[in-house]
Formats: C-alpha cells, structure tokens, sequence
C-alpha cells in the first residue's frame, strides 16, 4: 500500500474503481481543489489500483457553525475505502498521513465530520484521538443522472485533535 498526492492522470482510474454516487466526478472536483491550492487530495493505491480516498480542506470545515467554534483547523474530508478492503487498516493509515502533513506545515490542531448515523466511523476516530466539538448541518448538492441538482442536509458532528 502507498499513499500519494493525486495526479491529473489518476482521476479516470479513480472514477472507475470508485464511483462517485453523482453524474458528477467528485475526483475531478476535488483535483481541481488541490489544483487551487485550496486541498491536498490523497489516493492509496494497492498496487496499480486505487483502494481508497481522502483530502485535507486546508481552508477548513465550510459550515459556519463550525467556523464559529474551531478556527483554523483544517478538515479531513471525503475519507472512503473500497468495501471489500475495510478493516484493515487503510483509513487508519490515511488519516494518520493527513495529521502528518499537517503537522509538517505547523498546524496545531486538525478536524473531521461525521455522520450521526457512521457509529462505526466514529469509533475509529475516536480511537485514533478524536474529540467531538460541535454539531452541524453538513449541506451540499447533487446532481442526478437526469442532471437535476438535489439539495442535502446531514446531520453531523465536528470532531478535532490536538497535533503534537
Ligand atoms: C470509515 C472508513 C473510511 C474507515 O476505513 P477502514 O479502512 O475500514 O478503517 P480501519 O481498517 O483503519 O479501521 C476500521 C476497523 O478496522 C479495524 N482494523 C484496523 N486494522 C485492522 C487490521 N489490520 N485487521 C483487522 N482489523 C483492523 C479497526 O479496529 C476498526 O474496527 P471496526 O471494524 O470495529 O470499525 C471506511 O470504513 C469507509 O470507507 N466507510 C464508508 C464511507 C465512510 O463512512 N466514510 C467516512 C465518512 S466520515
């Protein structure tokens, strides 16, 4: 397994291999981020094929009732690992590599979202040191395959750690 920023030319395998549930590329919005500057966008691959995905929002959770509590505090977002590979270890290791770099750009503290309903998720990061900060309406759109955009609101929970 290796870990590594990703490129223009992985987007097309990453589309494959995991699908975004939209009509539009959510790897191709997220490249664009780290094209940006806004993101760092990390893709694990087992061999040649990519298993599992994350990016580091260096600007932040976008929800103002997070904003309010914890600034400065970057966000792991978008963390997903191909079903047949969880449990072993994977999103551990992403994670892990996030809190990394940010560290080696002098960030103190860093952050995640999480579903009220991913128990399982939370446990991992609980885990892993995570501590919850405030709750949170996560809303974004998504457009079917009929291109109508659907608006979605997920009730989250903001949850950071201290980097040390
Ligand atoms: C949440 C998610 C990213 C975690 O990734 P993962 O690779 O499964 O996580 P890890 O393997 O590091 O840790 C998860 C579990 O594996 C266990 N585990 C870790 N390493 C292991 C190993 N070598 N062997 C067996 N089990 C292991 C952990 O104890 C943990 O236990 P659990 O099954 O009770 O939760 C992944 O499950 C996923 O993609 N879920 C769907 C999308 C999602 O919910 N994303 C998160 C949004 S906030």
């Amino acid at each position: 397994m290796r870990i590594a920023t990703c490129r223009a030319e992985d987007i097309a395998l990453l589309d494959r291999h995991l699908p975004s549930p939209s009509a539009t590329s959510y790897h191709a919005q997220r490249y664009a981020a780290q094209v940006a500057g806004r993101s760092t966008f990390l893709v694990v691959w087992v061999e040649d094929r990519p298993v599992a995905t994350g990016e580091i929002r260096w600007d932040g959770c976008r929800a103002a009732e997070v904003r309010a509590v914890v600034a400065d505090c970057p966000e792991i977002n978008g963390l997903e690992v191909v079903e047949p590979l969880r449990s072993q270890g994977i999103g551990t290791a992403l994670v892990r590599h996030a809190e990394q770099l940010a560290a080696g750009r002098g960030v103190p503290t860093i952050g995640l979202g999480v579903g009220d309903y991913n128990h399982r998720a939370a446990a991992l990061y609980a885990r892993l040191g995570y501590l919850p900060r405030v709750s949170y309406l996560d809303r974004y759109t998504y457009t079917d395959d009929a291109g109508i955009e659907h608006p979605v609101e997920d009730a989250c929970v903001f949850l950071s750690k201290e980097l040390s």
